[in-house]
């Protein structure tokens, strides 16, 4: 991406990075004050969490996500860390991923020298495995599954007495997605639900994340933890905590992305790009049917970096972010399509 990044950077107008989802909007004001308040931390956290951050992951479980019956919750560094290791706390040797996925699930599995599987999207094609991620809304192409694909996947990790872990870490920005919790029908046996408060509260930067679901599963993983260490810094489960008990700016977000995502795919649409799935999540999977390096190219000239599908892949559709100002959104519709 190099060479992209600095043609870009050259151009006179200013530089525009869509190439990464990392968040841009700032960090609510009150869970900023919860972190703060939360400085003098003079012991170690608890692995599994503080019981109030467990009873508010519990709770925002219920309400927000409609899980149900039996499930377990605990607190993890960021879910990028925790999707790298999870094949290894649970000594997977197979693990399946979707052919068009975050990296991370790939390079999880060969950290646990696990075999690495790419799959379709439809559950009813997987091989046998110990561990099968879904992503739903999709990095990178925005694809939202449907309740009948989701249900697809819990049902083969209940033929194959296998883990079904679901990263939901982009579900609070879509109506439409709905998180594998509200389908089990409240027999959460195989199943792990993957939280992330980096995107949903502007929180990249604490490391701020969680799983929810099957109670063996997330025994293991604990009690692992408990001599792995990896435990959240108190000041950061306070400042969870604060997060998690307010809706009202994870809705502001979201509804920041949507207005992003459809001035976007207007001004793409408009010159001839084809747009697929980008539904919801942080990003628009967008083609101009040629090779995706064609296209990067395009933009760097520009001055603005995108990332080839390549890297995800898919040789001819690039990722477009939507995490960057409403002012440079609109600057990337007029220097597209002047
Ligand atoms: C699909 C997916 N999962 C997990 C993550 C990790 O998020 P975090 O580590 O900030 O919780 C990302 C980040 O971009 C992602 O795109």
């Amino acid at each position: 991406m190099a060479p992209y990044g600095e043609k870009a950077k050259k151009y006179q107008g200013g530089f525009i990075d869509l190439s990464q989802g990392t968040p841009v909007d700032p960090t609510p004001k009150f869970i900023q004050d919860a972190l703060a308040n939360a400085s003098n931390s003079p012991s170690y956290p608890l692995t599994a969490g503080s019981e109030k951050l467990r009873s508010a992951i519990r709770d925002w479980a219920t309400s927000n996500l409609g899980a149900t019956g039996e499930f377990d919750v605990l607190p993890v560094i960021g879910s990028k860390e925790f999707v790298a290791l999870l094949p290894t706390f649970l000594q997977s040797k197979t693990v399946l991923y979707p052919k068009v996925a975050y990296p991370t699930y790939l390079v999880g599995a060969l950290m646990a020298s696990a075999k690495a599987i790419p799959v379709e999207i439809d559950a009813k094609s997987w091989p046998v495995a110990d561990l099968a991620w879904i992503n739903s809304p999709s990095n990178p192409t925005g694809q939202v599954q449907t309740d009948s694909e989701i249900l697809a996947a819990i049902n083969w990790a209940r033929e194959n007495n296998s883990v079904v872990a679901s990263d939901e870490c982009y579900l609070s920005f879509s109506k439409l997605s709905k998180s594998i919790l509200a389908l089990t029908g409240g027999n959460n046996d195989g199943v792990l639900a993957v939280h992330s408060l980096s995107k949903r509260s502007n929180l990249a930067g604490y490391r701020a994340a969680f799983v929810i679901g099957d109670l063996k599963l997330i025994d293991q993983i604990r009690q692992i933890r408990k001599h792995a260490g990896l435990m959240v810094p108190l000041p950061v489960q306070q400042a969870m905590i604060a997060a998690l008990s307010d809706n009202n700016h994870a809705i502001e977000q979201a509804e920041r992305y949507a207005r992003r995502r459809s001035r976007l795919i207007s001004a793409f649409s408009e010159i001839g790009f084809t747009i697929e799935h980008s539904q919801a999540g942080l990003y628009i999977w967008c083609s101009k049917n040629e090779d995706c390096f064609k296209t990067v190219e395009w933009f760097a000239n520009l001055g603005i970096l995108v990332t080839p599908g390549s890297f995800y892949g898919s040789d001819k559709f690039i990722r477009v972010a939507l995490t960057t100002s409403d002012e440079n959104i609109d600057e990337v519709v007029k220097r597209i399509n002047p």
